[in-house]
């Protein structure tokens, strides 16, 4: 199964780098990759123009930073559909609006083209070894040709319904873990303040029923050693953020849990720069009136 990857970031280079080691035959588009020695090395093709790109292959993957600009690449003049040809499928692992999404299938529906979206959890290190966990929206039979690629890069898949399933359940899971994020700083200020050993109450609290993806994995890799180095930036979460406060607004639902923190992630943008790492929102306290 010939592979495209269109976005050579932080994960799109990673997964190129996954396909190749899975023997698939892999091309790349990005004008502005930093990883280009480091892919061509690997054996995969860079080539300059998306319409070289889609010309080649079979799976279109993409891994791009939000919705306009993947809407711009797959329905934009020159892009995707313009260029693409019957069964071929275009895999969005970017984490993006499901109503953008959704537009973009319904545009497709008339076409050759077939639609998945397959949004990753694992950061750039997953991205790497192949072993992301990828949240799949679409028809079943579409997936299931997938196969090969999803071998190449995943290691958990979850089908969680048609197109746009994918990308609503990828925002709750950036909601859950936002909260996350934000509960478990306090909690480190607490526990610091009361002259407590983080480390020693983070291992009880990881024995217990208080655990989760942030106590047993962020905090060890990137908070308390200091490291803040997962990858994932605050420009990529406060999208996500955002998509994920459109998310609640259209539900009408009560939810303050959810809405304080996602105020916090906002607000936090006047002191936490765009190009941080996302994990330092435990250390984010809102000034004093
Ligand atoms: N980094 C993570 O830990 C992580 C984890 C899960 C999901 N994601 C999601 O994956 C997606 C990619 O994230 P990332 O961290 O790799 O971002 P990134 O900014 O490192 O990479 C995005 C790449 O897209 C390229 N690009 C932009 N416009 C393009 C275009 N028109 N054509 C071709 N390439 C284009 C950029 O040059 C850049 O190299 C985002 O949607 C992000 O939210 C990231």
């Amino acid at each position: 199964m010939k592979t495209g990857i269109i976005g050579l970031g932080n994960m799109g280079a990673g997964m190129a780098l996954s396909a190749r080691r899975a023997g698939l035959e892999t091309w790349g588009y990005d004008p502005d990759t930093r990883a280009r020695s480091e892919l061509e090395q690997a054996g995969v093709v860079l080539v300059e123009s998306l319409a070289a790109l889609v010309a080649q292959v079979d799976v279109i993957v993409l891994s791009l930073p939000n919705s306009d600009i993947i809407e711009q690449v797959v329905l934009g003049p020159g892009g995707v559909l313009e260029h693409g040809r019957a069964g071929q499928i275009v895999l969005d692992t970017s984490t993006a609006d499901p109503a953008s999404t959704q537009k973009i299938a319904q545009a497709l529906a008339s076409g050759p083209l077939r639609l998945v979206d397959g949004p990753v959890s694992g950061g750039p290190k997953a991205a790497h070894a192949g072993s992301m966990t990828m949240l799949l929206g679409g028809d079943p039979a579409d997936i299931e040709r997938l196969t090969p690629v999803l071998d190449a890069l995943t290691g958990k898949r979850v089908h969680v319904g048609p197109v746009g399933a994918g990308h609503s359940a990828k925002l709750f899971n950036n909601l859950l873990c936002g909260i996350n994020l934000v509960a478990v700083g306090e909690a480190i200020r607490v526990a610091r303040a009361a002259g407590l050993n983080v480390q020693q109450i983070l291992e009880g609290v990881n024995a217990g029923s208080g655990r989760s993806g942030v106590t047993e994995v962020n905090c060890p890799t990137w908070i308390l050693n200091g490291a803040f180095n997962s990858g994932f930036t605050m420009k990529l979460m406060r999208k996500d953020l955002r998509l994920a406060t459109e998310m609640l607004e259209k539900s009408g639902e009560h939810a303050p849990l959810s809405r304080e923190a996602l105020r916090l992630w906002a607000d936090s943008a006047a002191v936490l720069a765009d190009d941080e790492d996302f994990n330092r929102i435990v250390d984010f306290v809102e000034p004093k009136e």
